[in-house]
């Protein structure tokens, strides 16, 4: 008898939000290519996904992405200009980048929420299960976050959500689950595991279920399309992913895997500019001044 799920294959990116809070840079730039040091916050969420055995990428884009599809296909240009000037390691670097995956992209013609962003990749998905990731939370970790929750899915054949502890202060801004006490699946996982008993989206402090909130991570069962068909729109006429969540977790069995790693909300401002600080200082090449730099700072 085969005791193991269907493989995850494919790696879901919304990116068709409209990045309000980063205007004016995201006018007419996408924000998922608003560079970290030097690497656009979409490409490390895409090397998070091949690293954790996933190569069949796609991106859910909307109007002003063009420069996302730019970035992961082959620059002819480019490439002459870098192989004339004899810059191989440049060349290397922006042909790594067309090498890596087989990208597709779909259309979310209006931005009707997260959950509408999902339902848009369903023929490019099929009936099978896949992951969801937001490229906003770039997760720096010794094993790929992705990797980590795709292991509790092989154990477990269920859907599995990414959560990390955030001080009650700030739940408010999150995504919540309410752990049910059920016994969590066997197995020796990167961080602890819940069963989700319900998911409560933005609650006041007060009444959290718990210090668990969501982050970008998804590995969703194929069962999630019907879910979501099913959610009607919620504030802003836009469909909830949270709300076909809690739909889902009703109907089978669905886990919340505490991440092991650092988490940056590269979508916020400060954020976006701690992330650029901690990868910098642990870049080979930038570390050792930009530290230097840091600390001769007038406070
Ligand atoms: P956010 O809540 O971060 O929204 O979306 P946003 O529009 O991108 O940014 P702000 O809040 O206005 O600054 C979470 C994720 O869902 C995608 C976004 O691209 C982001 O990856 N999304 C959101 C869609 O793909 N479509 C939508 O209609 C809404």
């Amino acid at each position: 008898m085969n005791l193991m799920p269907p493989r995850v294959r494919k790696a879901v990116f919304p990116a068709a939000g409209l990045g309000t809070r980063f205007l004016p840079a995201t006018k007419a730039q996408p924000k998922e290519m608003l560079a970290l040091v030097d690497k656009p916050i979409i490409q490390y969420g895409v090397e998070e996904a091949l690293a954790s055995g996933i190569d069949n990428i796609i991106i859910v884009t909307g109007r002003g992405k063009n420069a996302i599809e730019d970035h992961f296909d082959v620059s002819y240009e480019l490439e002459k200009i870098l192989e004339e000037k004899g810059k191989t390691d440049l060349l290397q670097v922006v042909r790594e980048i067309s090498d890596m995956i087989h990208v597709s992209y779909i259309r979310q013609k209006e931005a009707l929420g997260l959950g509408h962003a999902v339902l848009t990749a369903r023929e490019l998905v099929g009936e099978e299960p896949f992951a969801v990731l937001l490229a906003d939370d770039v997760i720096d970790a010794p094993v790929p976050a992705l990797r980590q929750m795709l292991d509790v899915y092989e154990a477990t054949g269920a859907s599995v959500i990414a959560v990390q502890p955030v001080p009650r202060e700030v739940i408010s801004s999150y995504g919540v689950i309410n752990p049910s006490p059920d016994q969590a699946p066997a197995g020796r996982f990167a961080g602890p595991i819940a069963r989700i008993a319900d998911l409560v989206e933005k609650p006041r402090p007060a009444d959290a279920p718990s210090d668990l909130a969501v982050v970008g991570r998804y590995v969703l069962t194929p069962a999630i399309f019907d879910c979501l068909e099913r959610t009607q729109r919620g504030a802003g006429g836009e469909i909830q992913l949270t709300d076909a969540l809690r739909m889902l977790a009703r109907r089978e069995p669905m886990y919340a895997l505490t991440l092991a790693g650092r988490r940056h909300d590269t979508g916020d401002k400060l954020g976006f500019l701690q992330a650029t600080v901690e990868l910098a200082l642990k870049r080979a090449d930038l570390g050792e001044p930009f530290r230097a730099y840091l600390r001769a700072l007038k406070p």
